[in-house]
């Protein structure tokens, strides 16, 4: 095919698709409970959990692989990743048990203890409905930890790995200077405008990095969990699978990226780059495909095309969306600006080269938001690259994109005791990622543990770092306190199945039927399916 004919037959699957297939929030798989072609959509998962494996990992050129989806049809494996994550999973597939049968153990050295046991991420990531949101806690600490929402979830990974890119290349630049010139170098680490300290090289080849702020001695930005600890999607969605649901995967990227005798960098189908020269990674708990580590007879529960698509999925996963700006609302921006909350809630971020295949922008738009007053606009991100293949290949394109309205700096504060979090052995942990703000209309309560019961009781419970600019806060007059709140509403979560977007607008003055997805409108990723033998699902 030529690269005409591409882009005719990308158009036409685009417009077949439309109007033929719906998206599923389901929970359950259907035929595991009897409502096989049910009507209602929405109602079940259709494929079975074997028909999502297919041929398994494989790569670009095993047909019905994850890799050969990813770089096929990535909407495809987008929509897998969703359900996997929106799925119960059965006894029978593996689920359980906490830790072992008589989830016994030490928490202090095992914090799963806390964790599960769950049969699926939606149960605690799950508002609003069919999102991979918030709206769940867990043990693993005396005051529990909070969920919050994986909304732009991708773009946070991207930045956070871009930064540790850019503050270790600051410190190689300042090393190769001190060396070469014999004198002491002293440099600030910044990266896209955040700063982390500075660093001192000296001629002898040392690096003093007792200047650094918010990040570990080794410059990596680890953007997740409340503290700071994990690097990527793939790591986290490993021991997600283990500690909340008691699911088993194996990884033959991780594992081979963490072998003890020859560890190697190996590339996720989703693009993260996993270099053990630089960083040390995550070992899964299962190295091998036949290993049965809780007893429980399932051997390897998890399939690495399952781990494939659910990092596909929440690398691409939508940004949050923003609600309705009054004047009041500007101000209130403008006075978080003023009184020096933007000092850590950076509002926007640059991504030089961006992985993800499109971008949904969800704004508010009381006549095309038929459902909820929200309407989103896919935008796809992939180039068409022809390779001979039946189906070209659609790679990301890796432009720069502007991250809009984070509010994070991805950096670790110390904001006083108030936040500070005792730990069940007595010590404390005080410093935590500065908590990104979009989304938070939506996502009460508030603070890492979830202890603030609103956003004006969580702003007053900063100190620390933030006293100053909290104290200036509490100094505003009440106008000027209501309009930050009203700006911090517009900042909101949506739900995917109800959210009248491009993909399926909807049929806007239909009221009777404003039940049905087909008539209220979704963000239907099956308009962008490219391989018709996988069939609408
Ligand atoms: C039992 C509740 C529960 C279940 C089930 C659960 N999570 Fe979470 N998740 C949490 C909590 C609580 C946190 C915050 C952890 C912390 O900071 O200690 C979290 C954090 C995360 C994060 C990090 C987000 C960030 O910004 O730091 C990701 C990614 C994630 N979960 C993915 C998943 C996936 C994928 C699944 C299913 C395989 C899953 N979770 C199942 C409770 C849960
Ligand atoms: C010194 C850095 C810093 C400054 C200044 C700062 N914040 Fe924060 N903010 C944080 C950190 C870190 C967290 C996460 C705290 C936690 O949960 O442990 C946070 C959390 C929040 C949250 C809760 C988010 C959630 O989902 O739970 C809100 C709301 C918030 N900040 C608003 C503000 C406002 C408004 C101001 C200005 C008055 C401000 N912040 C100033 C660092 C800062």
């Amino acid at each position: 095919m030529n690269r005409e004919m591409i882009q005719q037959w990308l158009f036409f699957s685009i417009v077949a698709t439309l109007f033929t297939s719906t998206v599923r929030a389901q929970l359950v798989e259907c035929d595991q409970t009897g409502v096989d072609g049910i009507s209602i959509a929405n109602g079940c998962i259709v494929k079975p959990l074997y028909e999502q494996i297919g041929t398994g990992h494989g790569d670009e050129n095993t047909e019905g692989s994850a890799t050969y989806l990813i770089k096929r049809d990535p909407a495809r494996s987008i929509r897998r990743g969703r359900q996997l994550f929106q799925r119960k999973f059965s006894l029978d597939e593996g689920q359980g048990s906490r830790v072992n049968s008589s989830s016994t153990g030490d928490i202090t050295s095992n914090r799963a203890l806390g964790a599960g046991l769950t049969d699926s991420c939606a149960a605690c990531h799950g508002r609003p409905k069919g999102a991979a949101g918030f709206g769940g806690d867990v043990a693993t600490r005396p005051d529990s930890r909070d969920a919050p929402h994986l909304f732009g979830l991708g773009l946070v990974e991207q930045l956070a790995d871009e930064m540790t890119t850019q503050l270790r290349s600051v410190q190689s630049t300042a090393l190769e200077e001190a060396i070469s010139s014999q004198r002491r170098v002293q440099r600030t680490l910044s990266s896209k405008g955040v700063d982390f300290g500075r660093i001192i090289a000296h001629p002898d080849g040392s690096v003093d990095i007792s200047g650094i702020e918010g990040v570990d001695a080794d410059l990596r930005v680890r953007p997740f969990f409340h503290h700071g600890q994990t690097v990527s999607i793939r790591e986290f969605v490993i021991g997600a699978f283990k500690d909340e649901m008691g699911l088993q995967a194996w990884d033959p990227i991780l594992c081979t990226v963490t072998d003890v005798n020859n560890p190697q960098a190996m590339t996720s189908p989703a693009g993260f780059v996993f270099d053990p020269a630089l960083d040390s990674f995550e070992r899964p708990a299962v190295c091998d495909d036949q290993e049965d580590a809780d007893g429980d007879g399932v051997v390897a529960e998890i399939d690495p095309a399952l781990v494939d698509h659910m990092e596909f999925y929440l690398l691409n996963y939508f940004k949050p969306g923003t609600y309705r700006s009054t004047r009041g609302a500007q101000q209130g921006r403008r006075t978080m600006d003023r009184i020096g909350c933007l000092g850590c809630h950076t509002p926007d971020l640059h991504i030089d080269s961006d992985r993800r295949i499109a971008d949904v922008e969800t704004v508010y738009d009381p006549i095309n938001g038929i459902f909820n007053d929200l309407f989103a606009t896919a935008t796809t991100r992939f180039e068409i690259v022809d390779d001979g293949h039946v189906y070209p290949l659609l790679l990301p394109q890796e432009n720069p994109f502007e991250v809009k309205n984070i509010f994070s700096d991805l950096k670790r504060h110390d904001l006083g005791p108030a936040f500070h979090e005792r730990d069940y052995d007595g010590s404390l942990v005080t410093e935590f990622v500065t908590e990104p703000l979009w989304g938070v209309g939506s996502t009460s309560p508030y603070g890492h543990d979830g202890r603030s019961i609103n956003l004006d009781a969580v702003i007053r419970r900063h100190g620390g770092e933030a006293q100053r600019s909290k104290q200036r806060y509490v100094n505003l007059g009440g106008r000027e306190q209501q309009q930050i709140l009203e700006f911090l509403g517009t900042l909101v979560l949506f739900p995917p199945d109800d959210t009248a977007s491009n993909l399926n607008p909807g049929t806007p003055g239909n009221e009777d039927d404003i039940q049905n997805p087909g008539a209220h409108g979704t963000i239907n990723l099956g308009a962008l399916f490219q391989i018709p033998e996988e069939g609408s699902e």
